[in-house]
């Protein structure tokens, strides 16, 4: 995998301008290919020679809709560290910004202000992340000895879980799959991300409507009906909180979901092993975690200053690459073997710092209860043949992980 210098200059979203900043070297100007499809049982073994390859910060031109027209990378786990903790160097201003596409001027909340407004948000949205109930998913497919587990568990399963936490009506599933697949699913396809967003931010004021009008005991009630320095949410807060939790709440448990049952299917030692020692899950979750990270994070730079002698200014983005912070020697022994008992194992794939997964505890338990109770019941599963094994390292993840088992083996 080689990452090849590019001479075109980076695309600048709805203008068709194509455009590098004057104080970024030519030299540090990369398009690195690790993010296209393939088909490996270890999908981000792509990115192994990255720091042979790469420069530790080089710029990526790429075209992130709505976001920044080109961005510094960092790869090097300290580097990653730093930008995620260092308050007076860079900001969360705009780390996502898809309703900006539509027109949008909200915020989305808390992912984009920095301290001291942060704070009140977060503290309200805390105490609502508790895991719930599993079982009835895993008995409308038991019987069937074959489930498309990315699909009907690894997908289905959060997002219900995210409806119930919301209060959202169950009914909407498919479109709310569908409005989020646009987003995220093509990030540099800007009319998908439109289409998407136009829906979702519609349909979230309209329920907007119906919960000030009729409150519940749910978390979208409570953002609706809730305070912020004692005084009562506005309507950008409102949506800003609720469009946060739409884009982190229902996409990101169901792409590392896929990803690991695809790699437990593509590995019945590793199935085994995790279904005679139930207790190894907690740390493997969290080893699953590291080596199939799903989200990269992007900060904007508050001051001029150098990282590795390289000059950065204020007004430039910075994205933290976590697949390449995840597989730094220096912090992780044998960064490229999965370990299911690896402890201390402080990965990026949740973030760092002030902004850390807010969802961690629920997507952790989530994923923890989903995999062992699938394992306790389902016998040794693999994939259909013939099934499409390809996968994007990345958001999108598996969207398919077609499986089959003997249903005779089943516990009920
Ligand atoms: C495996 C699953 C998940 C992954 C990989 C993930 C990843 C991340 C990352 C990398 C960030 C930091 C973004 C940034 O700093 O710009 C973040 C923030 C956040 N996540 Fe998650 N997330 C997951 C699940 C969830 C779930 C299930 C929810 C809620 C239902 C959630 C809610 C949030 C919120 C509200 C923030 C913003 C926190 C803040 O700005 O203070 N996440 N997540």
């Amino acid at each position: 995998m080689s990452a090849e210098t590019i001479t075109a200059p980076a695309y600048v979203p709805g203008t068709g301008k194509r455009v590098i900043p004057d104080h970024v070297p030519p030299e540090l100007v990369f398009e690195p290919k690790y993010e296209e499809p393939n088909t490996l049982i270890d999908p981000f073994s792509v990115t192994r020679n990255i720091y042979d390859e790469l420069p530790p910060v080089f710029y990526w031109p790429r075209p992130s809709p709505g976001r920044y027209d080109g961005a510094w990378v960092v790869t090097r786990y300290e580097d990653i560290r730093e930008v995620y903790q260092n308050e007076e160097l860079y900001s969360a201003r705009n780390a996502a910004n898809f309703q900006g596409t539509v027109g949008e001027t909200f915020k989305v909340l808390p992912q984009s202000v920095d301290a001291p407004e942060h704070g009140p948000y977060r503290m309200m949205l805390t105490p609502w992340f508790t895991p719930k109930a599993i079982n009835d998913l895993i008995d409308s497919f038991i019987d069937k000895g074959e489930c498309d587990v990315a699909h009907d568990f690894g997908r289905i399963y959060p997002v219900k879980v995210f409806l119930n936490l919301m209060g959202f009506p169950h009914e909407r599933l498919e479109d709310f799959l569908s409005w989020e697949y646009a987003i995220l699913a093509d990030k540099r396809d800007i009319e998908s991300i439109r289409w998407g967003s136009r829906h979702a931010i519609d349909y979230l004021r309209s329920f907007i409507e119906e919960v000030r009008a009729k409150p519940n005991d749910k978390l979208a009630s409570a953002i609706v009906h809730g305070k912020i320095n004692g005084r009562p949410t506005t309507e950008d807060e409102i949506i800003g909180m609720m469009f946060m939790l739409f884009l982190a709440g229902l996409d990101t448990v169901s792409a590392t979901s896929s990803l690991i049952f695809r790699r437990l299917a593509l590995d019945p030692k590793l199935q085994q092993t995790l279904r005679d020692n139930p207790d190894k899950m907690p740390l493997a979750i969290d080893e699953f975690l590291r080596v199939m990270p799903v989200v990269n994070a992007s900060r904007a730079v508050k001051k001029d200053h150098e990282i590795r002698g390289v000059k950065i200014k204020a007004g430039d983005y910075i994205l933290c690459y976590t697949m390449a912070g995840n597989f730094d020697p220096e912090e992780f022994a044998e960064p490229r073997t999965l370990k299911l008992d690896r402890s201390p194992n402080r990965h990026f794939s949740l973030a760092s710092g002030p902004h850390l997964c807010l969802g961690q505890h629920l997507a952790r338990r989530e994923m923890r209860m989903g995999v062992a109770e699938f394992l306790r019941r389902i016998p040794a599963f693999k994939f259909k043949p013939g099934a499409d094994m390809t996968v994007y390292p990345g958001q999108i993840a598996a969207r398919h992980v077609p499986v089959v088992w003997d249903p005779t083996g089943v516990v009920k």
